[in-house]
């Protein structure tokens, strides 16, 4: 069998229906509710007058929970967005998704300009994102941001409670821009489920504590049923910061935070991607044609091409990136005209001053490279700013001969993982932070510091001189370590259900005035 034919990613069986059950039998007579700062779909208006076009927000939260919403089902309730969002929602502010084959229900919260300066790009993008990035030289500490990240939290709150009615239900918030509103919605509904997963890093005490509102954040937090992180250490960090600046009672052996007769339980629980829909999109039938038309344009001497996507981030570590590959043609001439260098840089929270100057350092750093080394008939790096659709960066990815993820800090990065699940031909290097969450679990990536350009101008060089078989081998042991975001779901579920289980039924049986043994015995 050829290394194309056989794809040992480490599947569990949880297919889409599969999971349907596990939610149905893990939740009774519960519906589910998913809550995140950005929506899944945004409707844009095109350039025919009156017509909308959608687009997905890149961003790894979205792209990773819409197959599973598109495999459950449920309301995701998200900040309308796009400029056309309002013209297609129902009177309850909701739209079917995806627009082409609807499988679930987007409900949209209009966010107002003051909203969108302190509530996102303010508390959340210039506070919560920095610190949690270990940069809090780049927070910026205001009271208008702090009240007006209370206020939209209350609002998705009410919106969840809204859409909930009578009904039970099982709520699941996204990330660091709804910290708050698991308490609102608890306030109001202490008989739903409430969980929470923060994609990005949780910092250790030392950091979070310098945040002025410390405590309401986290106990905006507790009052969850489950808190998940990427990695363990997060975890750790977060019940450190629940022990040292709240009144919580934290439960070391089973990762728990009780405050107020309330139990939080806190896991790490690493997300994943959907690797199907990327191996399926690499290999389609128009790839081939596809691929070779990017060789033309990017190699036409032939040699070998490097990728790089990013959202236009500081934490991405892009500079750090084209340091190291200026060291690379600086110091192995042997690379010049060989290498080229794809780096896919989508512009994100445009209006913050840190991302406005990262993105003229990396159009600075571009230009002097390509001035420094390139020739009439070699450019070393394509710099494209926009965002691509998955399935066109899937053949992108298949293409690459290595993929460079050069993060200084990065909760997972979902990029590593999807250039491993689009590698069909199995013969693709990836050079991977060690700061990510997936260097945790991507042991056979070429593992790289970006913080010392020169040593990883180093890797890369060795890397690519790697022979061809050790290079497939590298590449089906990371196939190995992939699992998909099917099995994720089961673990947040099976988590999230079996400490549902434990709060609600002590409950429950006091209400009927029996004690537990007795339920069984009956
Ligand atoms: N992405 C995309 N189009 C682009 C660039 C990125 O759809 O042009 C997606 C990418 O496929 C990935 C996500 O954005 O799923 C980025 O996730 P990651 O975890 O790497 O970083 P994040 O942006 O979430 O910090
Ligand atoms: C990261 C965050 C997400 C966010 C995404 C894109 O993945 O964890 O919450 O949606 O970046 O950023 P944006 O600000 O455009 O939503």
């Amino acid at each position: 069998m050829t290394a194309a034919e056989s794809p040992p990613f480490a599947q569990k069986p949880v297919s889409s229906a599969s999971l349907e059950s596990l939610f149905r039998e893990l939740f009774p007579g519960r519906r589910f509710l998913v809550a995140s700062n950005r929506e899944p779909y945004e409707h844009l208006w095109s350039e025919e007058v009156g017509e909308v076009r959608v687009r997905m927000p890149p961003g790894g939260l979205t792209s990773a929970l819409d197959p599973l919403l598109q495999a459950l089902g449920g309301t995701w309730v998200a900040w309308g967005s796009g400029e056309a969002d309002a013209s297609v929602v129902d009177d309850s502010d909701s739209v079917r998704v995806p627009p082409d084959d609807p499988r679930y229900t987007l409900r949209r919260i209009w966010l107002t300009h003051h909203d969108i300066h302190r509530y996102y790009l303010g508390f959340s993008n210039q506070f919560l994102w920095p610190l949690c990035h270990l940069r809090p030289d780049l927070t910026r500490i205001r009271a208008r941001y702090w009240e007006r990240y209370r206020k939209v939290n209350r609002r998705f709150a009410e919106a969840i409670v809204d859409d909930v009615r009578g009904e039970s239900a099982a709520v699941w918030f996204q990330d660091y821009h709804l910290a708050l509103a698991p308490a609102y919605v608890r306030e109001r509904r202490p008989d739903l489920t409430l969980a929470h997963f923060w994609h990005i890093p949780w910092p250790p005490v030392d950091i979070f504590r310098l945040a002025p509102h410390a405590e309401r954040l986290l106990h905006g937090l507790m009052a969850n049923d489950l808190v998940g992180f990427q990695l363990p250490t997060f975890c750790d960090n977060f019940l450190r910061c629940a022990q040292a600046l709240t009144n919580a009672e934290i439960d070391w052996r089973e990762r728990s935070v009780t405050s107020g007769g309330h139990t939080c339980h806190v896991r790490a629980l690493p997300i994943s991607i959907d690797i199907d829909a990327f191996r399926a999109a690499a290999s389609g039938p128009t790839a081939e044609a596809q691929m070779e038309r990017l060789r033309q344009r990017y190699l036409p001497g032939g040699g070998l091409v490097g990728i790089g996507v990013d959202r236009l981030d500081y934490s991405k570590g892009i500079p750090e990136k084209f340091k190291a590959l200026e060291f690379l043609w600086e110091r192995y001439p042997e690379f010049r005209e060989r290498v080229t260098f794809v780096q896919v840089a989508v512009p994100s929270r445009t209006d913050i001053e840190a991302y406005d100057d990262l993105t003229q350092k990396v159009d600075r750093q571009t230009r002097e490279i390509n001035d420094r080394f390139g020739t009439d008939r070699w450019r070393p790096i394509h710099l494209i700013k926009q965002s691509l659709p998955a399935d066109r960066l899937a053949v992108l990815y298949r293409l690459a001969d290595f993929c460079i993820v050069s993060s200084l800090q990065d909760g997972m990065n979902l990029v590593a993982k999807e250039y491993v699940a689009s590698q069909v031909d199995c013969r693709g290097l990836l050079l991977l932070s060690r700061f990510t969450g997936a260097a945790e679990e991507m042991s056979d990536a070429t593992l790289i510091n970006p913080y010392d350009p020169e040593q990883m101008a180093v890797d890369i060089r060795d890397a690519l001189v790697l022979p061809a078989e050790r290079k497939v081998e590298m590449m089906n042991t990371l196939q190995g370590s992939l699992s998909t975001i099917f099995d994720w779901m089961a673990d947040v579920f099976c988590e999230w259900g079996g400490v549902t289980q434990a709060r609600v039924r002590p409950a429950r049986l006091a209400d009927e005035g029996l004690e537990d043994d007795e339920e069984i015995v009956a």
